[in-house]
C-alpha cells in the first residue's frame, strides 16, 4: 500500500516539506505530477468513491445530484455553493448506526454512533441526525444549540472541549446532556461545582490520551502527550483524574474516552487505542470497585479525496472494533461496556461537493518543460482552507458539460490575495475549460463550511441540500450587508 500522508499535512512535521515527499515525479526538484495522479482516459469520468451516490451526468454531460442539475443550482443559489446530497449523507449516517448496532449487538446490546458535528452542522443536519436515530457530538455551546434546535434529545448529546466555558458547561447541565467529556483536571472541579449549584449529578466521561499518535497510515505507539487534549495515560494523570471524579458525589463517571486523530485508514491505531483504554477501564473497575458502563472509542475514519484513497466500510470498521473489544474484555475478565464512536468526516465529507464558476486561466511553464494551468474559481481558501492548512489533496471536474478535450495538468486556485490560495493542487482538467464553466470539487462536506472564513471580506457560501428533484437551503449565503453589519463604523 502506498505510504499515506499525515492527516494534518507534512508541514506539521518538522523538517518535512511537500516537495520532498517520496513517490512523486520530481523534475529539477519540483514535484510536477504526484505519482498517484494518472492522466485520465476520460476527463468526464466520475470516480464512484469520490462522489455522493446520486451524482451523475445527464445526456449533455452536465452534473446532476438528487435529481437537480448543477446549472439550476447555480442559477438559484449562486456560486460558490456547497451542495449536499441528503440521501448520501443520511445513508452514511445510517450505515454507521447499523454497522455498529449489529457488530456490538451480542457483545453489549449494540453501540451508539455520535455524529461529530464539528465536521458540519446546521439545524437541518441535526434534524436528520435526530430522525435517523444517531447521537450528536458537540464541542461548543454553538454546536450544542444547533443540535437542540434540530431536535436531538439532550440525553443523546455529548459535550466535548478542552477549554469549555462556565456558560457552556452550565447550559449543558441545565438542558441535561447525556455526557460531558471532561478534558482536564481543573474541569473536574468546575463541572462538579456547577452541578452542585444546580442540585444535579453530572454524567461525565474522561478523555484519555492513550499515547497513540495516528499518522493516517502509520501510527507511532509512543507516549505522545505533547498536545493539548486529554488526560495522559502514560503520566498517570488519567488515573488521578478518575480518583478525583469518583471523590465528587456530584459526578457520575460513565467511562473513558479516546480519540486518536482524523483521516485515518489503518485500523491498527484504533486497535492499540481501544486495548489501552480497556486496560485502564479494567484497572479503574478493579482498583475502585466501580463499574464503568460505557467506553467511547472516538472517530477519525478516513474518506476518499483522490483516486488513491481507499476508505474502510463502516461494517469493516465496526467489525474490527467489535473483535478487539470482545477479545480484550475476555482476556481481562470484564463485562463489555456499552461502546460509542464519533465519526464526523466519514459521514459528512463524501456527501457534498463545492460548485464554483471558473473565471480566469493562465498557463505556466515549469522547469523541465512541463506546463501547469492555473484555473481560478470564484471562491478559494475562504471556503476550503484544508488545502492550504493541511496540504490536503482534492479532485475536481468540469460540472456544466462534458468535454471532448484532453486533460491538462491544472491547479484550481481561488480569488484571494495570496498565492497559497489553492483549492485543488493537482488535477487533469479538460484543455478547453475556461470562463463560465462550472467546476465541482467533491468531498467537501466536512471541515470546509465549518472552517470557512471571511478572508478578503468574502461572504461565506450557502449550503443547499438536494433530494428527489428538489433543493432546500441548509445555510443561506452571507451577503455583503451581513459583513458590513458587523463593522462598528
Ligand atoms: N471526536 C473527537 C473528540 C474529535 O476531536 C474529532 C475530530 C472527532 C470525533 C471527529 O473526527 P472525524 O471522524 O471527523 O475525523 N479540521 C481537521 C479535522 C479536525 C478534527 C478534530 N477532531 C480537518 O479538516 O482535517
Amino acid at each position: 500500500m502506498a505510504q499515506r500522508r499525515h492527516p494534518a499535512g507534512p508541514g506539521q512535521r518538522p523538517g518535512s516539506a511537500r516537495r520532498e515527499r517520496p513517490g512523486e515525479d520530481v523534475v529539477a526538484n519540483i514535484a510536477v505530477v504526484p505519482a498517484w495522479l494518472k492522466p485520465p482516459a476520460d476527463v468526464n469520468e466520475l470516480l464512484p468513491q469520490l462522489w455522493a451516490r446520486t451524482v451523475g451526468r445527464d445526456e449533455a454531460g452536465a452534473l446532476h445530484v438528487g435529481g437537480v442539475g448543477v446549472a439550476d443550482l447555480a442559477a438559484t443559489y449562486g456560486t460558490p455553493l456547497y451542495v449536499v446530497d441528503e440521501l448520501d449523507f443520511r445513508a452514511r449516517a445510517v450505515a454507521f448506526r447499523d454497522a455498529f448496532a449489529d457488530a456490538f449487538a451480542d457483545l453489549c446490546g449494540g453501540a451508539d454512533v455520535y455524529y461529530a458535528s464539528k465536521a458540519f452542522l446546521a439545524t437541518g443536519v441535526a434534524r436528520w441526525i435526530a430522525e435517523d436515530g444517531l447521537h450528536l457530538d458537540t464541542t461548543t455551546g454553538g454546536e450544542l444549540e444547533l443540535g437542540l434546535r434540530g431536535g436531538v434529545l439532550p440525553g443523546r448529546i455529548a459535550l466535548h472541549g478542552n477549554n469549555k466555558s462556565r456558560r457552556e458547561i452550565a447550559t449543558a447541565l441545565e438542558v441535561g446532556v447525556g455526557r460531558i467529556v471532561v478534558d482536564s483536571l481543573q474541569e473536574i472541579d468546575l463541572v462538579a461545582d456547577l452541578a452542585r449549584e444546580r442540585g444535579i449529578v453530572a454524567p461525565v466521561m474522561l478523555r484519555v490520551t492513550v499515547g497513540v499518535e495516528a499518522h493516517t497510515h502509520q501510527y507511532i505507539a509512543t507516549a505522545h502527550d505533547d498536545q493539548k487534549f486529554g488526560l495522559s495515560l502514560g503520566s498517570g494523570q488519567a488515573e488521578a483524574a478518575v480518583a478525583k471524579v469518583l471523590a465528587r458525589p456530584e459526578l457520575r463517571l460513565l467511562g473513558l474516552h479516546s480519540h486518536i486523530g482524523s483521516q485515518i485508514f489503518d485500523m491498527g491505531g484504533f486497535e492499540v487505542s481501544a486495548r489501552r483504554l480497556l486496560e485502564l477501564h479494567r484497572k479503574v473497575e478493579r482498583d475502585h470497585g466501580v463499574e464503568l458502563p460505557e467506553i467511547d472509542l472516538g472517530g477519525g475514519y478516513g474518506v476518499a479525496y483522490t483516486s488513491e484513497d481507499e476508505p474502510l466500510a463502516p461494517t469493516e470498521i465496526a467489525g474490527r472494533l467489535a473483535d478487539i473489544v470482545a477479545r480484550e474484555c475476555l482476556v481481562q475478565g470484564i463485562a463489555v461496556p456499552r461502546v460509542s464512536v464519533e465519526p464526523g468526516r466519514a459521514i459528512a465529507a463524501p456527501s457534498t461537493f463545492t460548485l464554483y464558476e471558473v473565471g480566469t486561466t493562465k498557463d505556466v511553464e515549469l522547469d523541465g518543460g512541463t506546463r501547469r494551468r492555473y484555473v481560478s474559481v470564484d471562491g478559494g481558501m475562504s471556503d476550503n482552507i484544508r488545502t492550504a492548512l493541511y496540504d490536503a489533496d482534492y479532485s475536481a471536474t468540469i460540472a456544466s458539460r462534458a468535454s471532448a478535450a484532453t486533460g491538462v495538468l491544472s491547479r484550481v486556485v481561488g480569488k484571494h490575495c495570496e498565492s497559497g490560495d489553492v483549492v485543488v493542487r493537482d488535477e487533469f482538467l479538460p484543455a478547453d475549460a475556461g470562463a463560465g464553466d462550472l467546476l465541482a470539487v467533491p468531498g467537501t462536506g466536512a471541515y470546509c463550511r465549518s472552517m470557512a472564513s471571511n478572508y478578503n471580506q468574502v461572504p461565506r457560501p450557502a449550503v443547499v441540500a438536494v433530494r428527489d428533484g428538489s433543493s432546500k437551503l441548509l445555510v443561506r449565503r452571507e451577503t455583503p450587508e451581513d459583513l458590513l453589519a458587523l463593522d462598528a463604523g
